[in-house]
This record gives C-alpha cells, sequence and structure tokens, in this order.
C-alpha cells in the first residue's frame, strides 16, 4: 500500500532531459469506478493492474468501513468481495478524502435500496457539485434528502429504470447512475452521458459482470436491468493521464522517451495538440514514442470533456508552455478552478496571467528552481515538470497530492534520468 501521509516533498535538480522507457500503469479513474462496481455482486471481482496510488487505498479502506473484502493477491491483482457488506453508509472521514468515494452510492442504492454519504472529497478544483447524481436516483425512483451533512438516498422497493437527462455529462455522475440502473427494474435510458474511455471501460466490467448496457461510448447509454451481477476477473486500462504527462514531460525538455502501453487510441486530442507544437509521436500496438524538438511553438487550446483535452492535462500542458516560443491561449471549459498552478509556476519565473477560466502564457522563459507546492494533483504534475526544465534546484511541498494519482513518480523519474529525492 503506498502512504497517505498529508505532507511530504520532492527535491527536483532542473535542466533535465528525458531518456528511456517507461511503463504506463493502470487508469486511477478507471480503477475506482471498477472497484465501486464491486460492490453489484456478492462474488469476487479480481482486477489487475490496479495502480498503487492513494486514492485506490482510501477507497479501499472505504469499501472495507462498508464490510467489504479488499486484499492484494501475491501476483499483484486487487480482489474484492461485497458478499458481507454490513452498512450502506460511507463513513465521512474516507469519503472527505477522494472524490470517487461518492460512487459508492450508486451501487449501494442499487442492489439493497439504501445509501448515505457525506459530499464528496477529492482536489480543490472549484464547485464539483453532485446534483446530476442526486437527480439521477431520483429519477429512478429514490427519495434523496439532505441530513445534517450527509446526502441520504431511499428506494425500499427498489429503483426504476427510466430516462434520465444529465444537465452535464459528468464522468462520475454517469457512473453512479449507471451502476444504480444495471440492477434497476426495466429500462434506464442515460441522456447526455459521459463518454470518457474510464466509462466506457466501467460499461464493458459492468457487462462482463452481466449487466445489459448499450451506446457504450455514445452520449446515450441504454441499460436493461437485470437481476443480480456476477463476478469477474478484468484488467484495468493503462493511464491516459499518466501517459499524458510523461509525453508533455519528453517535449518539454527536448527527450525522447518510449510510452509503454500509453492508450494513445484515446490520445488523439493530446497527441493533436503535441504535434502543433513540435513533437515528433510515433505510435504502436505496444505504445508510444516522443520526441521533443526545438524550438517548441505556441499553441493554444481548451480542456474540454472527451474526446477534446483532458482537464487533467490542461495544467502540465500549460507547464510546457511556458517554454513554448510565443503567446498560447488556454481555456478551461470543464472545472472552474483549475488555475491553482499558475501561481506556482509564476514563483519559478514564468510568464503566465490568468482571468477565471483562461490563461495566456508567453514563452519561452528560464524557469529557475523554488520552493513551490504541489496544490492539487495534476497542479503538483505541473510544478514536477516546470522543476525538471527550471535552472537549479526545485523543492516540491505535499506531494501527497501527486501520490493520489501517479504511482512510484521518483522512482520512475529516475529511470529517465532525473535526480529526484524524496523526503
Ligand atoms: C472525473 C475524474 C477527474 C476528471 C473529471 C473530468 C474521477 C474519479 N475523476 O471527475 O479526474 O478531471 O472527471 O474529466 O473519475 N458537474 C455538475 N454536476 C454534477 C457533477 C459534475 O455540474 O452533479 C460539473 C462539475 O462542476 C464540473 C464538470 O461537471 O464542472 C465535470 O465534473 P465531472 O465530470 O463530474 O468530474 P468528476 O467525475 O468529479
Amino acid at each position: 500500500m503506498t502512504t497517505r501521509v498529508r505532507g511530504g516533498r520532492y527535491i527536483v535538480q532542473g535542466e533535465a532531459v528525458l531518456h528511456g522507457r517507461v511503463r504506463i500503469s493502470g487508469a486511477k479513474n478507471h480503477a475506482l469506478a471498477a472497484m465501486c462496481a464491486a460492490l453489484l455482486t456478492d462474488e469476487d471481482v479480481i482486477l489487475e493492474n490496479v495502480p498503487y496510488i492513494s486514492d485506490v487505498d482510501s477507497l479501499a479502506d472505504l469499501l472495507r468501513a462498508l464490510g467489504a473484502v479488499v486484499k492484494r493477491l501475491p501476483d499483484g491483482s486487487l480482489l474484492l468481495n461485497a458478499a458481507r457488506v454490513a452498512t450502506f453508509e460511507a463513513p465521512t472521514e474516507l469519503i472527505s478524502e477522494n472524490r470517487a468515494s461518492f460512487q459508492v452510492m450508486g451501487p449501494l442504492l442499487g442492489r439493497y435500496g439504501f445509501a448515505a454519504s457525506a459530499p464528496p472529497g477529492g482536489d480543490v478544483i472549484g464547485q464539483r457539485p453532485i446534483d446530476v447524481h442526486l437527480s439521477g436516483f431520483e429519477a429512478m425512483g429514490a427519495a434523496v434528502t439532505r441530513e445534517g451533512e450527509r446526502f441520504v438516498a431511499r428506494a425500499p422497493a427498489g429503483l426504476t429504470g427510466t430516462r434520465v437527462f444529465m444537465d452535464y455529462p459528468s464522468v462520475s455522475g454517469t457512473q453512479n447512475v449507471m451502476m444504480a440502473a444495471v440492477v434497476a427494474r426495466g429500462k434506464t435510458t442515460i441522456v447526455n452521458a459521459a463518454t470518457e474511455p474510464e466509462v466506457q471501460e466501467l460499461c464493458h466490467l459492468l457487462n462482463a459482470m452481466g449487466a445489459r448496457i448499450t451506446g457504450v461510448g455514445t452520449q446515450m447509454l441504454e441499460i436493461d436491468g437485470v437481476e443480480r451481477l456476477h463476478g469477474v476477473r478484468a484488467r484495468i486500462m493503462p493511464d491516459r493521464i499518466e501517459a499524458g504527462t510523461w509525453a508533455i514531460a519528453a517535449v518539454m525538455t527536448g527527450g525522447e522517451l518510449f510510452l509503454d502501453e500509453a492508450p494513445w487510441e484515446v490520445m488523439d486530442a493530446l497527441l493533436h495538440k503535441l504535434r502543433a507544437a513540435g513533437a515528433e509521436i510515433t505510435t504502436e500496438p505496444g505504445g508510444m514514442h516522443v520526441r521533443g524538438g526545438r524550438p517548441i511553438r505556441a499553441v493554444s487550446f481548451q480542456a474540454l470533456p472527451y474526446p477534446g483535452l483532458a482537464t487533467d492535462l490542461h495544467a502540465p500542458f500549460g507547464a510546457l508552455l511556458t517554454q513554448a516560443n510565443g503567446v498560447s491561449i488556454i481555456h478551461e471549459r470543464v472545472f472552474d478552478n483549475r488555475m491553482l498552478y499558475v501561481s506556482e509556476l509564476r514563483k519559478m519565473g514564468a510568464e503566465i496571467v490568468s482571468t477565471g477560466s483562461s490563461a495566456i502564457v508567453s514563452g519561452p522563459t528560464q524557469l529557475h528552481g523554488t520552493r513551490v507546492r504541489a496544490l492539487d494533483v495534476r497542479a503538483g504534475a505541473a510544478v514536477l515538470l516546470a522543476a525538471l526544465v527550471a535552472q537549479g534546484t526545485t523543492i516540491i511541498d505535499d506531494i501527497y497530492h501527486l501520490d493520489r494519482g501517479y504511482e512510484r513518480l521518483d522512482e520512475k523519474l529516475r529511470t529517465m534520468g532525473v535526480e529526484v529525492e524524496r523526503a
């Protein structure tokens, strides 16, 4: 298991040029949703390629608190068994650790007709409401009330399939409603569903467990409810955000990396922008090869729902643009507070101004090592990338945020030629 102690720091030596080969770990957001799906069956769910990151640990603790068995098997896969789930209330201190935890609501409600949880935690990246989740549960016949700090959803006679319109194509909202709907009576249609690859993978996993979901990958999911789901053994897809982070790092440092297992089939938007910035990228069945060239060209982009450029790559890409020739404009269209990295990069000498949901980056600038903070998982990735090209040493505090989403980060950096120490 990984450490979940707040704080921690990396000491990074700058002017690195990344080279070599790195294996992309299992996807955080797919793993977390798949772990919640295990609540839908009494049988074993065995997940391969689950990353060793702290978000997985905190969700595992939450599932255990509900009464599920969660353990790593000798081959590294994660076994989950929810036959003895004894409570349908997620403990507040555990739910506040990560946002994905709220996704226990859908499966608990669907299977047991009752679920309670405080609002989810996770990164401080904007309002992050849950209205879409709750209105989906209500549409299927649940009574949802606010009791103290908790949301309580009750459907003692079970849920009934219906047409659910998502006011916003929320990723975890779609997954939550879908996990309730797979065991509802009759047919549910989710209109304006999220189409992110991790949502598609969850559909495939649920279908492998006996669910009947069609329209996978489209904004309209049709779900025929079934009485029960069974166990499954499945593999977590490689993390497109980790792959994207390393691809950006290769370009930013003028290096060359082979990213083993990078899921480039679902990374078109990023590859398009990196090529526009001057990168050479070739893809093959086992991964992709990325080579940075000089000069890096300024490119503008918008962070959008899939298949647009992922909001989780906004901050790392913003860091890259400090090294690009000219002025780049960024629009964040998913979250209302993704700009936390801007102030940290400015401390390192970056010329970025942010105006609400937009940022203007002028480059190239020579960054310099200083003391900065990882303010959330992706803002942390942005300062880490900046530290790689900075002159001198950068101290990054609060790296527990990076531990939430990046497996063996310092170890991987060292194999790519970076001098980094964890303190
Ligand atoms: C998931 C990912 C996160 C990623 C994000 C967008 C997990 C655990 N996390 O987060 O890494 O950055 O998708 O790809 O999978 N919204 C509403 N009402 C709701 C729910 C969301 O308006 O009920 C809005 C949010 O305010 C935000 C937007 O939808 O502006 C996107 O949020 P959402 O797709 O729900 O992100 P998460 O599922 O939290």
